[in-house]
């Protein structure tokens, strides 16, 4: 299809669904990890993630030949013309990106690469990566292109075949061009722009869909105080198109793995560059504060004092459809009640097993299911969205949790409902009855 090989270095889950994604395309695709375990799975049409639809298009790949995997980065660069770089930038402990993974793997294949190859951050990378990456590269016969990613965990083969925009910046407008056609198949409008400028549209939208969820988040801690219905706020405001009716869900605060990572960094860029951003702090401190006010329900819901008192949890991920864990608020809102030495038991459909403490968890007995986790909870509060709590039977939880008040942070659950089964409810963002 395209007039040259792509290989993708790095196959976390925006590596191995663009790679995937990439070759359904009918792009010629290898795939490189320094995982050689990972890479076997992968060969086999083993997906090491939890990602809707991945597996199915993987398989088709492979059997079709256009998407191989294989174990490090040369092998996967050797003739290519395209080479998606899809490698972790941490945060370094300092809110700035850790990029030495991305500069050791550029030193590595810099000299293995043909003349015309065109290198492609998709990782999220700050302002500037693309030329500090030239420097690393010293090639004047390779082109760098910002590419940034715009897949949501769960649902990022719907994203990656339905982008809202495709993003390319470089100083090279050719090579921009070139990678822009890569998607030509997927017809969403191609925006081409300097490098310095894509890597900030990554940063601004995801800084930008944080600020909103702080925003509407705040308002919901408002509604509670002064009567108002948050969900009935966020339709008002929704419809008006400016708005937008989008990331307006009240919650017990945002997480996940780019989220939290990506506003501090923003927050470091305007620093680093002598800009007031007070916005950012502003926002990552609405966060904490959401999630602070969700232990604080709790805790009046348990009467005052959360030493000894069973609580059951529903819900460990950052959001629903996917086993992520990394800077989930569920957890977060955990770790405060574990803090209180609350006794904890939780289900989550991904999670099958106690979690390690070592990671910094909270110390939870994980459940089999709902009802096991709800049994004998004083409070039973709901933190993640999955549909199946949805069809969770009230009257059995009733049953088991007698006395408890529910705490659905998430808004999912039918108030009439829970009154039927004779439980107590709160929801986020509605008065307290
Ligand atoms: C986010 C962005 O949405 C993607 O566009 C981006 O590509 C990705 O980060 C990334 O940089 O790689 P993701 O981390 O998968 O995607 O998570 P989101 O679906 O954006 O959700 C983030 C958090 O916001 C979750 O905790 C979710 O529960 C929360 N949220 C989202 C709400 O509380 N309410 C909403 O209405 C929407």
């Amino acid at each position: 299809m395209s007039d040259g090989r792509i290989a993708v270095i790095g196959t976390g889950y925006v590596g191995l669904t663009s790679g995937t994604c990439l070759a359904s395309l009918g792009h010629e695709v290898v795939c490189g990890d320094v995982d050689p375990e990972k890479v076997a799975r992968m060969s086999r049409g083993e997906v090491p993630i939890f990602e809707e639809g991945l597996e199915e298009l993987m398989r088709a790949g492979i059997a079709a030949g256009n998407l191989t995997f294989v174990h490090g980065a040369a092998d996967a660069v050797h003739g290519a013309k395209y080479i998606f770089l899809c490698l972790p930038t941490p945060d370094g402990g300092d809110g700035r990106a850790d990029l030495r993974i991305v500069h050791q793997v550029v030193a590595e294949i810099s000299s293995l690469l043909d003349p015309g190859a065109i290198l492609v951050t998709k990782s999220t990378v700050p302002v500037g990566t693309a030329k500090d990456i030239r420097t690393t590269l010293d090639r004047d016969d390779v082109f760098v292109v910002s590419n940034p990613e715009f897949l949501q965990e769960g649902t990022a083969v719907r994203n990656f075949m339905k982008p809202d925009r495709v993003v390319v910046g470089s100083d090279h407008r050719p090579a921009a061009e070139a990678v822009a056609a890569l998607y030509e198949a997927l017809d969403a409008p191609a925006v081409i722009t300097s490098a310095e400028s894509s890597e900030l549209i990554k940063y601004a939208s995801n800084a930008f869909l944080a600020m909103k969820l702080s925003f509407i988040n705040s308002i919901a801690g408002l509604a509670e105080v002064v009567g108002a219905d948050v969900t009935e706020i966020a339709g008002g405001m929704g419809f008006d198109d400016r708005i937008g009716n989008k990331f307006l869900k009240a919650g017990p605060g945002w997480g996940g793995s780019c989220f939290p990572k990506d506003t501090k960094a923003l927050a470091t860029i305007a620093l680093d560059n002598g800009v007031s951003f007070p916005l950012l702090t502003a926002t990552v401190q609405s966060n904490e504060e959401a999630q602070s006010r969700v232990a604080d329900r709790i805790r009046a819901a348990a009467g005052g004092d959360l030493a000894g008192v069973p609580i059951g949890v529903w819900g460990l991920t950052f959001k629903a459809g996917t086993d992520d864990l990394r800077d989930s608020p569920a957890l977060e809102v955990v770790l405060r009640l574990d803090t209180e030495n609350a006794v904890i038991t939780a289900y989550d459909p991904t999670v099958e097993k106690n979690l390690p403490a070592k990671n910094g968890y909270p110390d939870v007995t994980v459940a089999a299911d709902v009802y096991e986790a709800a049994r004998g909870a004083q409070v039973i509060v709901l933190l993640t969205e999955w549909s199946e709590f949805t069809a969770i039977d009230l009257a059995k939880v009733a049953e088991v949790a007698p006395r408890a008040t529910i705490v659905d942070c998430r808004n999912i659950l039918d108030p009439a409902a829970v009154a039927a089964a004779g439980l107590k409810f709160q929801q986020i963002g509605r008065p307290i009855s």
